[in-house]
């Protein structure tokens, strides 16, 4: 049974659906050890006390570097034997530490059509584009901004009398199938 962390740092309704899906026992029998945000009052911790998920707020400004805040966070998940990483929504870059040691076990899901419309706003930049295609991507997390291998996509149409909320709507769901399709695959 692996142990899982799932970091985010907004409205957590993807966080929300994993623990769902697990609780329902659609992922392997994984155990989600607790939420990580960076967001004293992110939405995500409401959702986390309502599931009964534990929660630990660290908010890098409280720490001297960013070396130290995720070392903070390396010393948290070794406490809980934690295996894998699953970003939901968590708005910062994995500095070098916590990619050491975690390397290859840690999994984003980006609302966009990787490589296109990488880092803010991929909606609102799918919207304005022009295209009549978007999606969400799984990918495992490197350094960069959304760069790292990608594991799994899927599509939605943009449709013409689309607003942005409609479309954002339309990725979120089709997030809340993909993300949990793909821990199944891979978290075992
Ligand atoms: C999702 O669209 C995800 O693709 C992106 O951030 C959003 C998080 O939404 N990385 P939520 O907080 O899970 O509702």
């Amino acid at each position: 049974m692996a142990k899982v962390a799932i970091f985010a740092s907004g409205s957590g309704s993807n966080f929300e659906n994993i623990v769902q899906r697990a609780d329902k026992g659609e992922l392997n029998n994984i155990e989600i050890t607790a939420l990580y945000t960076d967001h004293h009052d992110a939405y995500c911790i409401e959702r986390a006390k309502k599931l009964k998920v534990a929660v630990h707020i660290n908010e890098p400004k409280d720490f001297a570097s960013k070396a130290e805040y995720e070392r903070r966070l390396i010393q948290l998940l070794e406490l809980d034997e934690v295996e894998w990483i699953i970003l939901a929504g968590y708005m910062r870059l994995i500095g070098p530490d916590l990619l050491d040691a975690y390397e290859g076990k840690i999994l984003n899901i980006h609302p966009s059509l990787l490589p296109k419309y990488k880092g803010k706003d991929a909606i609102g930049q799918a919207f304005n584009s022009g295209d009549n295609i978007t999606g969400s991507t799984v990918h495992y997390v490197d350094s960069g901004m959304d760069t790292g291998e990608i594991i799994e996509q899927r599509q939605c149409e943009i449709k013409e009398d689309d607003t942005k909320e409609d479309l954002e709507d339309r990725v979120k769901h089709l997030e809340y199938e993909l993300y949990p399709s793909v821990v199944a695959k891979i978290i075992k």
